[in-house]
């Protein structure tokens, strides 16, 4: 198949163009490689998808509609996966037009071009946010999800709402995926459980909002990568256009519990700041994935010590290459590269971005 991940040099955009070149896709990974965490992160991981013949690399903004819509132009895609968003529920309070920028109308640039290209699937990433602090646990999708807390939730919402309009409007099949606390090696440098580490492993001190009592769903990335896969192979025999589906271990873990789990693997005791909610959170997070395993045949199966222990080792590199002043890529990538190599069979070289970067952040 021909697949369009976008977000591709992102924390689940990496790993899943990975896993679709190993299972022998030709695959076209998009991102603006835009600052909100360390560029450097998201080029490293560009470098260790590496050069392979199926493989290209589009640096463009979602926004840039005709860009957007030259590039499905040029040579169809069967698939198109859109994970490319601007995640983060504090960073919305902030900066809220980010939010719409990205996910909204970079949202319609996707939607648009998947109706006039024929695009056959689209599959996007939702979030696990959108059930809001009123839908009873374990979440279903059959909750109405009507009352997001935060902007990035009610993008995530609008997103499902704009794919199910298109899909019924222009007849192609479109996915949405509900992902919960998604973790593991290569991962966001702005989610909890890396921030933590970074500050535990420094001796500073961490903020823990709620004074603990909050609880999230986590989930390891090569679960949800294989969730993620099965589901597009897998053809819906009720002839829906439009799903939503849950993507979680359905187990969720306390804060609390999540800073164990680190102190243990790293050796280290948290200082704990005690501070109150943050704006915009949700005090759990819990997914009911019945509906999907009954579809693809599967249950994530990794467990938050599992999952912590491999963030860990990859974390360790990645460190030691930061601290040593590899402000890019190369080292950091040749240090992973074993690492690397266990998350994804093909053998990879590195390669550069030059030359393959077109539009703007
Ligand atoms: N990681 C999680 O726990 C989690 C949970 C729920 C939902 N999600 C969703 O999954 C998707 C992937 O998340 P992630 O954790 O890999 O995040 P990420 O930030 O690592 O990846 C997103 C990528 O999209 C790119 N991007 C952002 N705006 C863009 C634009 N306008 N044009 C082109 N590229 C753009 C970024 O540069 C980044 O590399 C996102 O849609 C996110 O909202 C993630």
């Amino acid at each position: 198949m021909r697949v369009l991940v976008t977000g591709g040099a992102g924390f689940i955009g990496f790993h899943l163009v990975r896993r679709l070149l190993r299972d022998g896709h030709e695959v076209t990974a998009l991102d603006n490689l835009n600052d909100y965490y360390n560029p450097a992160l998201k080029r490293a991981r560009v470098e260790a998808i590496g050069t392979h013949t199926a493989f290209r690399f589009v640096r463009m903004d979602l926004t840039e509609q005709e860009g957007v819509l030259q590039l499905f132009r040029e040579k169809p895609f069967d698939l198109v996966v859109n994970l490319a968003a601007q995640p983060g529920v504090r960073h919305s309070i902030d900066n809220p037009f980010a939010y719409t920028r990205s996910n909204v109308i970079g949202f319609l640039s996707v939607l648009e071009a998947c109706r006039h290209t024929g695009v056959e699937h689209l599959v996007y990433a939702s979030s696990s946010s959108v059930y809001g602090v009123d839908s009873a646990v374990p979440f279903q999708t059959s909750e109405p999800a009507e009352s997001p807390v935060s902007l990035y939730a009610a993008t995530k919402r609008s997103n499902e709402l704009m794919a199910h309009a298109y899909s019924h409007l222009y007849g192609f099949r479109a996915t949405g995926l509900r992902f919960f606390t998604v973790y593991g090696p290569w991962g966001r440098p702005d989610m909890a459980y890396f921030s933590f580490t970074d500050q535990m492993t420094r001796g500073e001190p961490i903020k823990v909002f709620n004074e603990g009592k909050l609880s999230r769903d986590f989930t390891y990335i090569d679960d949800i990568v294989e969730s993620t896969v099965r589901l597009i192979e897998t053809r819906r025999s009720d002839g829906s256009f439009h799903v939503v589906y849950n993507i979680g271990r359905g187990e969720p873990v306390s804060l609390l519990d999540l800073i164990s789990v680190l102190e243990e693997e790293f050796g280290v005791s948290a200082r704990k700041e005690m501070v109150g909610m943050q704006p915009g959170d949700v005090y759990t997070t819990y997914a009911d994935t019945s509906e999907l395993e009954r579809l693809i045949g599967y249950k994530a199966q990794v467990t938050l010590e599992e999952g912590i222990r491999e963030f860990a080792k990859w974390y360790r590199t990645y460190r030691g290459e930061l601290e040593m002043g590899s402000d890019n890529t190369g080292a950091l990538v040749r240090g992973v590269d074993e690492d690397s190599k266990r998350h994804c069979q093909t053998s990879l070289t590195a390669t550069s971005l030059r030359g393959e970067e077109g539009g703007s952040t």
